[in-house]
């Protein structure tokens, strides 16, 4: 697409390397990054506190065609369907999509404007086998394996924590099943995809298992990262980058 004026929310592990590919491959003019008041922007990244600010108003008023959020999926829930009411939105937090009520506001805001809710795979992988196969696809399990600190819980956790959809999985872990509910949106649902989530103190790895059943094909995928610290885990950051790069028609490996 040819987008000409973006906003980032959020500027974390992610929103981060979103700003630095788009300033440094000079992909569109980034109107803002928004933040919450508890950031504190590291030292070094002047070019991008310049682009810093608080202000949603301000953030709203912006003559952006395209807003990337990487923040927190409250953000996608207040205000996701006013975004796309004027842009098209790609959502990192996509476990906002779980609730009911912000899933039918930002599909009928995006149907109502002419405009695309975008979904990056983020941490995981196979979300275009899941979408072509979704017709003849019968059960999704997706394991999830981290420690406590990850899951932002107690760092002696161990076990399974959660076993159940993946609608109530994200109600419980917001910040720490994006990858369910993408996998969820891309194949067959909140209710019908089987989450699992599993504590593990031991581990600075997070994991992802997908277990996929269809009619006359199985697939069974792992893909770990080791945790950055918060709840990003060392692949995203670079599935970030690739994602900004595929939305905007510049990357050096079409994929399809
Ligand atoms: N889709 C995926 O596979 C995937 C993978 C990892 C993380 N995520 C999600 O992406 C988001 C960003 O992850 P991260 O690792 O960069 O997080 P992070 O904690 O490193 O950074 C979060 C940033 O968002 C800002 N922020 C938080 N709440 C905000 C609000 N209400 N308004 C404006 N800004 C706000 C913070 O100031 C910070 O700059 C999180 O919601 C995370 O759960 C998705």
């Amino acid at each position: 697409m040819n987008y000409q004026r973006v906003g980032i929310i959020g500027a974390g592990v992610i929103g981060q390397a979103i700003f630095d590919v788009i300033v440094t491959q000079g992909l569109a003019a980034v109107d803002y990054v928004l933040v919450d008041d508890r950031f504190a922007a590291p030292a070094g990244v002047q070019q991008l506190r310049e682009h810093l600010t608080t202000d949603v108003q301000r953030a709203l008023a912006a003559p952006t065609d395209l807003v990337i959020e990487a923040a927190h999926p409250d953000v996608i829930t207040r205000l996701g369907a006013e975004l796309l009411a004027k842009g098209d939105l790609c959502a990192f937090s996509s476990s906002a999509l779980a609730d009911v009520s912000v899933e039918t506001a930002v599909r009928r805001a995006a149907a109502t404007a002419g405009t695309r809710l975008l979904i990056p795979h983020g941490a995981v992988l196979a979300l275009d086998g899941l979408s072509d196969g979704r017709d003849a696809i019968e059960q999704v399990i997706v394991t999830t394996t981290k420690n406590g600190a990850s899951l932002g819980t107690d760092t002696s956790a161990r076990g399974v924590l959660f076993e159940g959809s993946t609608r109530d999985a994200c109600a419980r872990f917001p910040r720490n099943v994006n990858v369910h509910a993408a996998l969820a949106i891309a194949g067959i649902g909140f209710d019908r995809t089987c989450s699992i989530v599993v504590a593990d103190p031991e581990t600075r790895k997070m994991r992802h298992r997908i277990q996929v059943f269809g009619q006359g094909f199985e697939w069974d995928i792992s893909v770990s990262s080791t945790t950055l610290g918060g709840v990003s885990g060392a692949y995203t950051p670079k599935s970030a980058v690739g994602s900004i790069q595929r939305i905007f028609g510049f990357h050096p490996v079409a994929a399809c």
